[in-house]
């Protein structure tokens, strides 16, 4: 019966096991994970946008290439993470369409432009950053399918918040322009990246359950503090200002301080009125339509070899 199930699945959760997809779940367990990976998926895919807009603008052969592969790399891990969704019964179609209908969310830090080829460095040093605090701990959800597909992303991550420091720092060396481009691009995704870890965690509304159900291992803002003690002492090394009038080091406790966050700007970002949202979703809808081609063809020559294969 389902008592001896949850028993069972409680028992698992307990002992810090890992839940598999032949595994008796209970429906919100499931549901919320459809919800978390999906929308993680659905941020990698959209998150190639913004840096795709400078593939053909990079300012070396050797940015493009890396660039190249950060872009790819994205797009793998946003098939890795349909693929970990799709474990948990919902197909990918029904996601893609969840996600362009807005009945599925994707990461708020995607709707803003990239103006300078600074922000494909901030982007990278900043976002990827942030996304590596985030990720980390998922390495160790309670979910089997997620948690392993975590280990090979964050393994690639590194990569992508490296070359993304490496173009801040070759910047913030070089002419006063380069430098002012740099700072420019601090200035423009600070905030953002520091929202993209979600609410705070009295407004969060899954936190609570995702940390009994080992899916969530810290809270929003224990990693939001993680992420700016880590990243203050980057922006001094490359001789950038913070552009947070309030922040500051709390020499008691080793944190440092910051000022208010503009909640009230995350959730209309959220709610689809982010400086680049319509552009976006429009570019995201209009790719999937124009790939219905191919995802035709291949149905067709899939079912084809079956049949020829007497299946
Ligand atoms: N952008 C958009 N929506 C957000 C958000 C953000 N930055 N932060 C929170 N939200 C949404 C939540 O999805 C939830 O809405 P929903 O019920 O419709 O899903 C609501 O705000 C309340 O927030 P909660 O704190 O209750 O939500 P969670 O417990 O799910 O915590 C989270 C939010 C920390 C983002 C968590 O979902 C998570 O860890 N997700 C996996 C990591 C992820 O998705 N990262 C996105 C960036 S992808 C990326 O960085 C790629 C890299 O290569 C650049």
């Amino acid at each position: 019966t389902d008592t001896t199930a949850l028993e069972h699945f409680d028992a698992l959760i307990d002992a810090d096991e890992r839940i598999e997809p032949s595994d008796w779940m209970p429906d919100r367990y499931r549901e919320t994970l459809v919800r978390q990976i999906a929308q993680h998926a659905h941020s990698e895919i959209i998150g190639m946008q913004p840096e795709g807009n400078w593939l053909t603008r990079a300012p070396s052969l050797r940015r493009k290439a890396i660039l190249t592969a950060k872009v790819q790399d994205e797009a793998g891990h946003g098939l890795y993470l349909y693929g970990a969704a799709e474990t948990l019964g919902t197909p990918r179609e029904e996601l893609l369409d969840r996600l362009h209908t807005g009945r599925q969310k994707y990461s708020s830090i995607f709707n803003y432009a990239t103006l300078t080829w600074a922000d494909v460095g901030a982007i990278g040093w900043l976002v990827d950053g942030a996304a590596i605090m985030n990720q980390v701990p998922l390495c160790r959800c309670s979910y089997g399918p997620y948690a392993r597909a975590m280990v090979r992303i964050c393994k690639e991550e590194s990569f992508h918040q490296r070359q993304g420091f490496q173009i801040m720092l070759e910047l913030s060396k070089g002419t006063d322009a380069q430098r002012a481009m740099a700072q420019d691009a601090l200035d423009r995704w600070w905030w953002p990246s520091i929202m993209m870890f979600g609410p705070p965690d009295a407004e969060s509304v899954h936190g609570d359950q995702n940390m009994r159900w080992g899916i969530k291992r810290f809270g929003n803002d224990e990693l939001r503090q993680k992420f700016i003690d880590a990243t203050v002492p980057q922006a001094d090394l490359l001789g950038l200002t913070i552009p947070d009038p309030d922040l500051h080091l709390d020499e008691k406790t080793g944190h440092y301080v910051h000022g208010p966050i503009d909640w009230d700007h995350f959730w209309d970002v959220i709610k689809g009125n982010g400086p680049a949202s319509r552009e976006r979703m429009a570019t995201r809808v209009g790719a999937h339509e124009g790939g219905a081609w191919v995802r035709e063809a291949a149905t067709a020559y899939a079912a084809k070899r079956a049949a020829a294969a007497g299946q």
